[in-house]
């Protein structure tokens, strides 16, 4: 078969229009181009036509199409029971991207719905189309262009690489302006639900309905077994060779992250801004880390252009969920089957580590005088052992009941199980290494300050390094550390020389950190002082950095 393109990029000619329409109503398949992507479209009451969509994407039968119409008022021709509030969103939204779910009549056929009684409705902003739907006058049933599995496609030119040869036209309407398909909502549960984010932001939605649930397949893979609303959902809609991983937080931090783990044979997506950052990797842009429009535009574009390149593994920023960002987060997420490592927005993290008696303590409190919340992983820990049962179950299938007395974490018998074993040693620190920065994290989510101090020993030697926008090594003069720990916990000095030689050298510390905090000051209030103007200063730094 060869497909007939119908170029309509520049003008819209009322004859190519009327062939256009004659395809859709002989039953064929004709690719039309709408605002967000691409569709796959056939005269959706024609079951048979409808058929052959299936065949053309190879798309599993479960997942049903959404309809396509010119004008609000063919709603009554294709749907039961209205409701007011449709009429208000396609009043306020159509054409546009957004995509209805409402209660179908039976003329509309089970092919089309995948055999729900609910059938999706939308009106598509772009001329062409619209005008090609009016003059077939049947309702085009179109999912996205791509084959099944692929991206969806936002050119003419992604639609013929997918389609050429397999439909018998293509109306080329130029790139699509919104580049991620319509949001979809459910209007036939109470309260609506949001199936997917799309092009139409979730808060103009609320803006009309208000109290829009989120299904749960927008946000985490959904588990074995469990359905998700919209069928579609439920497919990974790109299938990489490579496997993604989607990083969140500001552009600083996320590149940063990026960029620790980046090189030769890495894929990377993300800001502008942060293109300089990755060294030998294969970096593509997603547009300036304030413009989602323009996230949107590209994100299936350079998905796409990963199928062409060799690389290992993908890493890709993200927006956060705000406006069209949630939409964007949603496709990288999905590309990504939702392996995700969610860095925090909007929060400056500050790092502190270096050997005991060196002051970090007294650093950190001066921190939290300036408006920091402050996490003592130390404490944290202490905490988490009482309280988290992921922590102890995952110590419980390491080293067994015997740790545990009358329910309870027995810290004594667990020093004495790793206390002259190294491997023993090694297994508690895979499994602290891993909750403490989890602990952390969520702490530092649900903080409100904005400013987060962590202080921890561990610091450079797990994941908490990589939420940390600066790390600092807090060291001071032997003699000065001696007499601290011998006055801090009352020990003779040559219990704290042990001590103290029990320790990491200061070059371990100051090596990994990016900077070094050097903590002579003779008395606690000269430190406090000097702290204080550090602090203040680094803050400052750290700002207008961001
Ligand atoms: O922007 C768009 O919506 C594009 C353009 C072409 O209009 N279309 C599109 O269609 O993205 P498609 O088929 O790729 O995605 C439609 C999604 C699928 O996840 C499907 O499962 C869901 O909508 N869907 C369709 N009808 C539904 C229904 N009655 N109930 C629940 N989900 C439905
Ligand atoms: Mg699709």
């Amino acid at each position: 078969m060869k497909t007939k393109v119908f170029d309509m990029t520049a003008a819209v000619n009322g004859s190519d229009i009327a062939a256009a329409a004659e395809i859709l109503r002989g039953g064929g398949l004709l690719a039309i181009p709408t605002e967000t992507v691409y569709g796959l479209g056939a005269n959706g009451l024609d079951s048979a036509a409808v058929r052959r969509i299936f065949e053309a994407k190879g798309r599993p039968q479960d997942n049903p199409l959404i309809l396509h119409i010119p004008e609000a008022s063919w709603l009554t021709r294709y749907c039961e029971d209205v409701p007011e509030v449709a009429w208000r969103l396609a009043e306020e939204f159509w054409p546009g991207p957004l995509t209805m779910i409402l209660k179908r009549k039976p003329c509309v056929p089970d092919e089309t719905t995948a055999g729900l009684d609910t059938v999706g409705m939308r009106c598509p902003d772009h001329a062409a189309t619209l005008a090609v739907i009016r003059a077939s006058d049947v309702p085009v049933a179109a999912p996205s262009a791509n084959r099944s599995g692929r991206p969806s496609c936002t050119t003419a030119a992604h639609v013929l690489a997918d389609m050429e040869g397999r439909i018998e036209g293509i109306v080329d309407g130029g790139a699509c302006s919104v580049g991620v398909e319509s949001t979809i909502v459910d209007l036939t549960v109470t309260p609506p639900r949001l199936l997917r984010p799309g092009g139409l932001p979730l808060e103009k939605l609320n803006d009309v309905l208000g109290g829009v649930e989120v299904d749960k397949a927008v946000r985490e893979k959904l588990g074995e077994g469990e359905q998700p609303r919209a069928p579609g959902m439920k497919y990974r809609h790109y299938a990489p060779q490579a496997p993604v991983t989607v990083v969140t937080g500001d552009g600083a931090k996320s590149a940063r992250y990026i960029a620790r783990r980046s090189g030769e044979g890495v894929g990377v997506v993300c800001f502008d801004e942060y293109a300089h950052c990755f060294g030998e990797a294969e970096v593509r842009c997603m547009g300036s880390e304030g413009d989602k429009a323009e996230q949107a535009r590209r994100v299936f574009d350079i998905l796409r252009a990963f199928d062409d390149i060799s690389v290992d593994e993908i890493y890709a920023q993200c927006p956060d969920s705000e406006g069209l960002g949630f939409a964007v987060e949603n496709r990288l997420k999905k590309a990504a089957g939702f392996q995700t490592v969610d860095l925090p927005f909007g929060k400056t993290v500050i790092g502190f580590t270096g050997q005991t008696g060196a002051g970090k303590t007294t650093l950190l409190r001066e921190l939290e005088k300036l408006g920091a919340y402050i996490i003592d992983c130390d404490a944290l820990y202490t905490e988490m052992l009482e309280s988290d049962v992921t922590l102890q179950n995952d110590l419980r299938k390491a080293f067994g009941d015997e740790i545990f007395c009358e329910g309870k974490l027995d810290r004594k018998a667990l020093g004495t199980r790793v206390f002259s074993d190294e491997r023993e040693l090694a297994k508690l620190n895979a499994i602290v290494f891993a909750a403490v920065p989890r602990g952390a994290l969520q702490r530092i989510r649900e903080a409100e300050q904005t400013i987060i101090g962590i202080d921890a020993i561990n610091l450079t030697d797990c994941l908490l390094r990589d939420f940390c926008d600066y790390t600092v090594a807090v060291t001071a003069p032997k003699e000065l550390r001696l007499r601290r720990i011998m006055t801090r916990d009352g020990i003779s000095e040559e219990q704290a020389m042990l001590r103290m030689a029990a320790q990491r050298e200061e070059s371990y510390y100051a090596s990994r950190c990016d900077h070094v905090f050097i903590n002579d000051a003779e008395t606690p209030q000269k430190l406090a002082q000097q702290a204080e103007e550090y602090l203040n200063h680094l803050i400052q730094e750290l700002k207008e950095d961001l």
